[in-house]
């Protein structure tokens, strides 16, 4: 491996979204809007603010809108432009910023996470790269509250310090293991900890922590090698947890308890959570929508 620098993010987006029916039934769940914007974006979002210019998207049947969100909108642009609506247009072209990249790739079929991840090999090749699972949507936080670095850029800055593979982790419920990745290890030092069991959705009964794994990951291209030779794993899946799991006997993996909050929107509680709290934030709503809840509270 010869650099630290993680250029690339692969966004694994061929999902079919069961959980959201019937809102998913034509339409991407990573379309799916958190107050103005859809999911996709804000995971975009965080990889470019993390310095990653190459977007790797792996798509699965009806998922155009993705593709089309991240294009150029010629109809649309052109009739901002000619209604000289100049702050509207600046929004759309910003969706895309000149100098970033989308690839895109076809995952064929539902085989897991791991195998979708496998599918972005061609277009990653031999150099780490992150993984940012847009149903987690991240945001960064300081003592004060919200607006701290994004949880990739965290995650990218750390990786670029020791060159090891990370994950991101936070602690969950033990009636919520069977939800995640669950990760055991030793501190070593600061938010890392070195990983030396990994299981994925184990039972509470034998979870052998609570410290679930979050869908942001920096990874060595070593772990294309482990997807490729794994056998299918929970729920006949090629589980990415499993490759994780036979590339620790090759190399040092750690967790990495990062500075923020997750908001699960795979799930209709953890969407709605994410809902309210970013309406309270946003600049243009968040007082109105604030005055709103404190009537309905009443
Ligand atoms: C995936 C991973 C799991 C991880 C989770 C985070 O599961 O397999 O290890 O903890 O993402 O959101 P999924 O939620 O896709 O079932």
């Amino acid at each position: 491996m010869t650099t630290t620098r993680i250029r690339k993010a692969v966004f694994p987006v061929a999902g079919l979204g069961t959980r959201f029916l019937p809102a998913t039934k034509a339409s991407p769940k990573e379309m799916l809007p958190v107050v103005d914007k859809p999911l996709i974006q804000y995971a975009v979002e965080e990889a470019y603010e993390a310095g990653i210019r190459d977007m790797v998207f792996v798509t699965g049947r009806s998922k155009r809108a993705i593709e089309d969100h991240f294009d150029t909108a010629y109809e649309l642009e052109n009739e901002l432009e000619q209604a000289g609506k100049s702050e509207m247009l600046a929004l759309v072209r910003s969706i895309a910023p000149a100098d970033m990249n989308c690839l895109f790739v076809r995952q064929p079929r539902s085989l897991g996470l791991g195998h979708a991840v496998l599918c972005a090999e061609p277009l990653v090749g031999q150099e780490p790269f992150a993984v940012l699972l847009a149903d987690d949507l991240m945001v960064g936080t300081t003592e004060n509250g919200i607006g701290g670095p994004g949880v990739m850029a965290q995650m990218t800055a750390a990786f670029e310090k020791q060159g090891r593979s990370l994950l991101a982790v936070q602690e969950v419920p033990q009636e919520h293991t069977k939800r995640y990745g669950i990760v055991k290890g030793e501190a070593a030092g600061g938010p890392l900890i070195r990983v030396d069991q990994i299981v994925e959705k184990p039972a509470p009964e034998v979870a052998p922590s609570r410290m679930g794994v979050a869908g942001r990951y920096v990874l060595t291209p070593r772990i294309f090698e482990e997807i490729r030779n794994q056998p299918r794993g929970v729920g006949g899946e090629i589980q990415l947890t499993d490759a994780i799991a036979r590339l620790m006997q090759h190399e040092a993996v750690y967790a990495y308890q990062y500075s923020g909050k997750r908001y699960d929107c795979g799930s209709k509680e953890g969407f709605l959570e994410a809902t309210v709290e970013l309406a309270l934030q946003h600049p243009q709503v968040g007082a109105q929508f604030r005055a709103y809840l404190q009537g309905l509270a009443v």
